[in-house]
């Protein structure tokens, strides 16, 4: 396993969308555990694999929120070419944020549940309902597959402030 280079907005392959992987093998599998460590020392609660640079329909998530003595509880789920399947009427809102955005939090409005199809680390096809925290997380993992960013999900004036900070910010430090 090794930590991987998240990218960081502007980059342009944030907003590329990625292919599918053709069956879930050795190689796959590495980039899954590289995705779950990168994710976990950063630390974060989901992670695509174009925001490594790797533009394959892959995903982590861990939206658990267990602990033992402060410890955080592993409980990875690995995604491979995930595809929402069925959302709810009922939509949540919940504060976002993005390890390819960092320190920028913003409310964002999506449906409450969701299944998603996908195969597992074994390559095994299977289908999950998710709800609360989870069907927040993995509906921006998958946004992150299509090229899509939750910024697109805030208000025009807020996501022009955003891009334009990470563009400043990226120009001072190519000139730097
Ligand atoms: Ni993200």
């Amino acid at each position: 396993m090794a930590l991987r280079e998240i990218i960081i907005l502007p980059d342009k392959r944030l907003r590329q969308v990625c292919e599918p992987v053709k069956t879930v093998d050795d190689q796959v599998r590495a980039l899954m555990d590289d995705m779950a460590e990168t994710m976990y020392d950063a630390p974060g609660v989901g992670l695509a694999a174009s925001q490594i640079a790797v533009m394959k329909r892959v995903a982590v998530v861990d939206a658990s929120r267990d602990e033992d003595e402060g410890e955080r509880v592993k409980n990875p789920i690995f995604f491979a070419n995930p595809e929402i399947t069925w959302v709810s009427d009922e939509m949540a809102e919940y504060e976002e944020g993005c390890l390819s955005i960092p320190e920028f939090y913003e409310l964002v409005e999506r449906p409450a549940g969701c299944r998603v199809s996908y195969l597992d680390y074994k390559g095994k096809n299977r289908e999950i309902e998710c709800e609360g925290l989870m069907a927040t997380v993995i509906q921006h993992e998958i946004d992150h597959l299509n090229g899509v960013l939750f910024i697109d999900h805030i208000s025009k004036l807020k996501r022009d402030m955003v891009v334009k900070k990470f563009s400043k910010a990226k120009k001072r430090e190519s000139a730097a």
